[in-house]
């Protein structure tokens, strides 16, 4: 027994020296710190993606990591953001991250760093921040003639009551620049000798073809606008109901409150869709307060309906459930959502 206890103890500890040797040879070995980090710029989304890898990621290792990111304006000292993002890293994979900025990219140079550390139970000896990468430099706008003046985001869409940042970039003396919005005269914040940024909250919608802004240089003709276009705010269709006079075909309809398309196709109007959940059936609607819907042969007693509006930002549904049980009689059948 004795013997077998001392076995075991020394087997015990050759086992914990070798997790210690091992944990050891990672921590010496392995530099976590991200690699081969390309910054892309995408005028879409206005945001930066990011694309890195690991290099020294242990062989057959796959590792829970986080990385924290930074990101400068203007110059690399100016931290505009700070955040954090976790995930599983397989060895040579490389990895994706975007951000999208509140500033058009256009209007000034961006800088970004990454560090990351292991995140993983297994390897807790692995959970030291790494070195920053060095920081990576953007910018879209690469040259600017002294008579440039140039206004951005162009034909950006957001909806009523958010918020959006015009900004201006230019080669001319900020105090010979005024701006203006939708004809009246508005002040910016100066990011560096370039650029100016104009953050506007709860933007009302004002029309169909959109609202205006444009800054001119005084004393000259030289002048630049944008157009940005603000969606109403999409309904849930209201008073939603499907009746039938034949018991072939059920008419639903229902009031669909605001129109939210907008001109040049910017955004069309709000599209509504009709699903079935007993039959798993799925319509298209072609008329924006009406729908109507054959009723097959089969014995399908109950229908549950959900109507769903959809724009470019959101989802709204309204939905019915109701029994079909006068077959056959000639009264009309009518349903209302609760
Ligand atoms: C971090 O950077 C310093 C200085 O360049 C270097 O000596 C050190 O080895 C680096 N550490 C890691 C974990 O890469
Ligand atoms: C740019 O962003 C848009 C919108 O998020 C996305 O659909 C598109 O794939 C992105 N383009 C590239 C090249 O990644
Ligand atoms: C990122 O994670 C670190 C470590 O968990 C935490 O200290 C920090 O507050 C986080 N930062 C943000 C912006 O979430
Ligand atoms: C430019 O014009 C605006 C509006 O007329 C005026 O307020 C501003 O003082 C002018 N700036 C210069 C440098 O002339
Ligand atoms: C800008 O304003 C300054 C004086 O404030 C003036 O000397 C200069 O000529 C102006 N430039 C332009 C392009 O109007
Ligand atoms: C919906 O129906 C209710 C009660 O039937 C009615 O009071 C209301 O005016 C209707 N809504 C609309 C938008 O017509
Ligand atoms: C009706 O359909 C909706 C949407 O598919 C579903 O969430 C709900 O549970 C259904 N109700 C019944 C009683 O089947
Ligand atoms: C529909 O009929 C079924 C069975 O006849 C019954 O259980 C259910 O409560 C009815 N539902 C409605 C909404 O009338």
């Amino acid at each position: 027994m004795a013997f077998f206890a001392v076995f075991q103890k020394t087997l015990l500890l050759a086992f914990l020296s070798w997790r210690t040797f091992q944990s050891e040879v990672l921590a010496e070995y392995v530099s976590l710190t991200p690699e081969s980090l390309k910054v892309s710029t995408n005028s879409t989304c206005q945001c930066l993606q990011l694309q890195w890898s690991i290099h020294e990621l242990p062989h057959h290792q796959e590792l829970k990591m986080l990385f924290q990111m930074e990101i400068s304006r203007v110059k690399p000292s100016n931290v505009i953001w700070v955040g954090n993002y976790s995930t599983t890293v397989k060895r040579d994979q490389v990895l994706h991250w975007s951000w999208e900025s509140e500033l058009p990219l256009e209007c000034a140079t961006h800088f970004v760093r990454i560090q990351s550390r292991a995140d993983d139970a297994k390897f807790p000896e692995l959970s030291i921040w790494s070195n920053w990468s060095s920081w990576e430099e953007v910018h879209v706008q690469h040259s600017l003639g002294p008579n440039t003046l140039l206004v951005f985001p162009k034909n950006k869409l957001v909806e009523e009551g958010s918020s959006i940042t015009i900004c201006y970039i230019s080669g001319i003396n900020h105090n010979n620049i005024t701006c203006y919005l939708h004809d009246k005269l508005i002040y910016g914040v100066q990011l560096d000798s370039k650029a100016s940024a104009f953050k506007l909250n709860n933007v009302p919608f004002i029309r169909k073809s959109g609202t205006n802004f444009f800054c001119e240089v005084n004393q000259t003709d030289i002048k630049s606008g944008a157009t940005f276009f603000v969606s109403k705010v999409l309904e849930e269709p209201k008073n939603f109901s499907c009746e039938t006079q034949d018991f072939k075909t059920l008419k639903c309809t229902w009031y669909p409150g605001v129109d939210t398309g907008l001109d040049w196709n910017i955004q069309p109007s709000q599209s509504y869709t009709l699903f079935e959940s007993f039959s798993g059936k799925k319509q298209n609607c072609k008329h924006k307060n009406s729908c109507n819907w054959k009723i097959t042969q089969d014995v399908q007693e109950t229908y549950n309906f959900t109507l769903t509006a959809a724009n470019y930002f959101r989802k709204r549904s309204a939905n019915i459930i109701f029994n079909l049980t006068h077959r056959g009689e000639t009264r009309v059948l009518t349903a209302y959502c609760a």
